[in-house]
């Protein structure tokens, strides 16, 4: 196991009612942006809850609404522009990964005095930032309890991740009610997400066994839920499993000691830079893909691990162990959670842009655990097509 520091500042409210809590902003300021996607929480009443609560503890509201799922650099500095014209204290985000990735880098902006964009290419510009606030309503990112964010702009094919301590949230709202109203797409989609993070750890933890044993753990959660909740939305402990589960992937708790870099993340945000797709969709295409293509002499115990105790597969042949593990993640993402199933199938019809995706990609994989060549990322687009 590798050294590693961890600390976690952000406080986790779980549970029924728990908006409540919301209360507790007045103890930082008065001026809140209160920044959301296209709607849905209008729709399901959690907007109507938060502005209630906002209004009864004294908060001057303002509003950033229209984040798009695959958040864009364009709104992130509309939103910085309204927190240095209007004096914000604090920014409240509503909803899923994209309008909490997109609120914490407005957060950043409100205290740069340059371009947001700076930001996401160089987080060690992030000095400072508004305390962020968060309310859950999608089960995937992790995002209400890491200090990352992924930010697009789409005029240039970019999208890259950023982090920095000081936007982590200080803050979040789970309740897993909250997430009755995903969509089936967006329920298999987040899924296919959060069993990723934990993926991507996962096959690096040869001497980390407590972390390895974690990571099983809520894989089999994400397996056994992730059907449940597709099936009856309204399922309260299939739902809860989901999203504290999706937490834990990304919160360092399982990747600290044990992760090189992460790979099939910088392969997927090549394909949603260029092609706008869903997140985890993408993720679960390239997933199995990439598996056959490390699958090696060195790595086949790591998968024979993976068929046994994340699937409860057994036998004495370790090769066909180990495929029929990955056969089992296919299955479970393409059948019972009916994510498409290849690029074709999420609109990328021609392989023109493999290679300056493959070739941006690749500066992302350096030092993951098995090294990926641009060469290699082209091969495994070809099989994901
Ligand atoms: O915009 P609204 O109307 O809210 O609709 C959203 C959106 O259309 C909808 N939705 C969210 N909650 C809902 C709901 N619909 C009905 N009921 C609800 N309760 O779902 C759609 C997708 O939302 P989005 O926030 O885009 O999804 P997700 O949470 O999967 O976030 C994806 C973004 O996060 C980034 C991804 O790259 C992508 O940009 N990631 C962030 C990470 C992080 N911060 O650590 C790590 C991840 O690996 C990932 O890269
Ligand atoms: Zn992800």
């Amino acid at each position: 196991m590798y050294n590693f520091t961890l600390q976690i500042p952000t406080r986790i409210h779980f549970g029924k009612g728990t908006i409540e809590n919301l209360a507790e902003l007045k103890n930082y300021g008065k001026k809140v942006l209160m920044v959301y996607g296209g709607g849905s929480i209008k729709k399901n009443g959690i907007y109507d809850s938060a502005v209630e609560i906002l209004k009864a503890n004294g908060m001057e509201m303002f509003e950033l609404s229209g984040v798009e799922p695959n958040p864009r650099i364009q709104t992130v500095r509309a939103g910085a522009e309204i927190c240095k014209k209007e004096g914000i204290d604090m920014v409240l985000a509503i909803g899923g990964g994209s309008t909490i990735d997109c609120s914490k880098v407005i957060a950043a902006a409100a205290k740069y005095d340059g371009d947001p964009w700076d930001l996401v290419i160089n987080p060690t510009k992030i000095t400072a930032a508004l305390p962020i606030f968060d309310i859950l309503t999608l089960s995937a990112t992790g995002s209400e309890m890491d200090a990352i964010a992924v930010i697009s702009d789409l005029t240039k094919n970019e999208k890259w991740g950023t982090s920095s301590p000081h936007m982590a949230p200080t803050m979040s709202i789970l309740n897993p009610e909250y997430t009755y109203s995903v969509s089936k797409r967006q329920t298999s989609a987040g899924t296919a997400d959060m069993m990723s993070h934990t993926m991507e750890n996962y096959f690096s933890m040869e001497n980390a066994d407590c972390q390895k044993y974690m990571a099983e753990g809520l894989l089999r959660t994400m397996i056994k839920n992730g059907p449940i909740a597709l099936e009856d939305p309204e399922n309260y402990d299939a739902r809860a499993n989901l999203m504290w589960a999706a937490t834990h992937a990304i919160n360092g708790i399982v990747r600290n000691g044990c992760s090189p870099k992460w790979c099939i993340h910088p392969i997927e945000h090549e394909l949603s830079a260029f092609y706008d797709i869903t997140h985890g969709e993408g993720l679960a295409i390239l997933t199995p893909a990439w598996m056959e293509h490390v699958l090696s002499e060195e790595t086949l115990p790591m998968f024979v691990d993976f068929a046994k105790n994340v699937w409860g597969l057994s036998g004495d042949d370790d090769w066909k162990l180990a495929q029929a593990g990955i056969d089992e993640l296919k299955k479970f993402f393409f059948e019972t959670m009916g994510i498409p199933a290849n690029l074709r199938a999420v609109g990328i019809n021609d392989d023109k842009n493999f290679e300056i995706m493959a070739e941006k990609a690749e500066k992302g994989c350096i030092g993951a655990f098995v090294d990926l060549k641009k060469e290699d990322i082209i091969e495994i687009f070809k099989a994901a097509f």
